[in-house]
């Protein structure tokens, strides 16, 4: 059986993480799709996103981040320039690699263009130690 952290992709501080490996994330497009997407409704554990910072679950085409210790917020992690998917989270800022967006962990937020409008939001909820998405 295959645990969910093992399919998921996990993007944040210029590293990707796929299955316990690490490899950089300098020559990532935006647009590759695992084909096993894991159910949306699988919870993350919170430990995995980062106090005054977040990360990219792309598998779930969802940026968590956690502002303030225990303030979480979700967003689209489709971009809303020309569609890439944003692949860190760093420096309070989410990144498109595609052409520099960048977006406040705040409220998603355009910080940088040239994206026109903030990240879409996405419902979250803390259930114990643990975040679903709506
Ligand atoms: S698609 Fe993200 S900046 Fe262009």
């Amino acid at each position: 059986m295959t645990s969910a952290l093992s399919r998921r992709t996990i993007l944040a501080g210029g590293c990707v993480l796929v299955g316990g490996c690490v490899v950089g994330v300098a020559g990532c497009s935006g647009g590759d799709r695992p084909p096993d997407r894991p159910a949306s409704d699988a919870p993350i554990p919170v430990s995995e996103v980062p106090v005054g910072g977040g990360a990219v679950f792309a598998d779930r085409d969802v940026v968590l981040t956690q502002p303030t210790a225990g303030a979480f917020q979700a967003f689209s992690a489709i971009c809303t320039h020309q569609g890439c998917r944003v692949n860190e989270v760093v420096d309070g800022t989410i990144n498109c690699p595609c052409h520099g967006s960048k977006y406040s962990v705040e409220d998603g937020s355009v910080v940088m263009g040239p994206a026109p409008l903030p990240l879409p939001r996405r419902e979250v909820t803390v259930d114990g130690d643990s975040l679903r998405l709506g």
